[in-house]
C-alpha cells in the first residue's frame, strides 16, 4: 500500500495568522476571547479553551457577556460584519481583527460597489459566518446565490448595475457555471472572482490525487465549507472517500483492498491531526 498526502493540504495562510495571533495574544497574561470559533476545527478550538480561551458564539451571548478587565477578543479568520465589529467595540473589549486578507478584501469590494449604487449578488452559504459578514458590509441591496438553479431563477432589473462575488471557498467550477448563467442574461454585471488561491489549490490537488487513489481520506470538521467541498470532489472520483475528523473516525479496515490511499485535509485542520491520521493507516498496514 502506498499512502500520499495531497500536494496542498491543510492550514491555509489566513487560518495560520488567525490561530497564531491567538497565541500571541495569550502571552500577554490578558482574559482572550474570540468571537466564534477562531476557525472551523474542534481540535485546535478545544486546545485554545484548555488555555483558558473563551469563545462567544454569536450576537446573543454577545449581549449577555460581560468582558473581564483587560479582554481582548480576536475576531475569526471568516470575518464578522460591519454591526458586530462595532458591538465588540462597544462592548469595551480590545479588538484584534485576524479576519483573512483576502475576506477583508471582499467587505472593502462589497462596501465600495454598493455605496455607487451596485447590487450585489453573493455566491456563496447563506447560513456560514463568512456571507453572513459580508453581507453585514454592504450598503444597498443584496442577494445571495448558492447553486446553479438559483441564479437560473434570478431575474435582473434592466436598471440595475450589479456586482458578483464568492464566497472564498466556494467549489471553482461551479462558480464558472453560475457566472456563465448570469452572463447569458446579458445584463450589467462586474465579476470579481473572490475564490481564495489556497482553496483553489486544495480542490485542485484532492481531485487530481482522487481521480488515481483506490481510496481518499478527507481530514477536517463536520462544519468547515472547505473541507466539505473536498469531500464531495473526492468522492466524485473515489468512491472510496472517507470524511474523518480524527484518527478514531477512520475504520482502518476498509482500506484493506486499497493499493493507493490518498490523503487530503481542509484549510483548518492542523498539521498535526494530519500525521495522526497518516500514523493511523501506517501503523495498521506497515
Ligand atoms: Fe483566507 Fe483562503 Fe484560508 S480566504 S482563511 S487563505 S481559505
Amino acid at each position: 500500500m502506498e499512502i500520499v498526502l495531497a500536494e496542498h493540504a491543510g492550514f491555509c495562510f489566513g487560518v495560520e495568522r488567525a490561530v497564531q495571533s491567538v497565541y500571541e495574544k495569550l502571552k500577554t497574561g490578558r482574559p482572550i476571547y474570540t468571537y466564534g470559533p477562531i476557525v472551523h476545527n474542534e481540535e485546535v478550538v478545544r486546545e485554545l479553551e484548555e488555555k483558558g480561551v473563551k469563545v462567544i458564539k454569536d450576537e446573543d451571548d454577545l449581549e449577555r457577556t460581560v468582558p473581564e478587565k483587560d479582554a481582548i477578543i480576536i475576531i475569526r479568520a471568516h470575518g464578522v460584519s460591519e454591526a458586530v465589529y462595532n458591538k465588540l467595540a462597544d462592548k469595551g473589549f480590545e479588538v484584534v481583527d485576524a479576519t483573512c486578507p483576502f475576506v477583508k478584501k471582499i467587505h472593502r469590494t462589497v462596501m465600495q460597489e454598493s455605496s455607487l449604487g451596485r447590487e450585489i449578488l453573493i455566491v456563496g452559504d447563506p447560513d456560514h459566518p463568512e456571507v453572513q459578514g459580508i453581507k453585514g458590509w454592504i450598503k444597498g441591496k443584496s442577494k445571495i446565490f448558492q447553486n446553479l438553479s438559483d441564479a437560473e431563477k434570478f431575474s435582473p432589473n434592466a436598471d440595475s448595475d450589479y456586482t458578483l462575488v464568492s464566497q472564498t471557498t466556494f467549489q471553482s467550477k461551479k462558480f464558472q457555471e453560475i457566472v456563465a448563467i448570469f452572463e447569458k442574461k446579458e445584463y450589467n454585471v462586474n465579476v470579481v472572482n473572490t475564490i481564495c488561491n489556497a482553496t483553489e489549490e486544495r480542490q485542485r490537488a484532492a481531485e487530481s490525487l482522487a481521480s488515481k487513489a483506490d481510496a481518499m481520506i478527507v481530514i477536517g470538521s463536520h462544519t468547515s465549507s472547505n473541507t466539505k467541498k473536498l469531500f464531495e470532489i473526492c468522492k466524485n472520483c473515489c468512491e472510496n472517500t472517507f470524511y474523518v475528523q480524527t484518527p478514531d473516525d477512520l475504520d482502518t479496515g476498509r482500506l484493506a483492498s486499497a493499493n493507493l490511499v490518498g490523503i487530503t485535509a481542509g484549510a483548518s485542520t492542523p498539521q498535526k491531526l494530519i500525521e495522526e491520521v497518516q500514523n493511523n493507516v501506517r501503523g495498521t498496514y506497515f
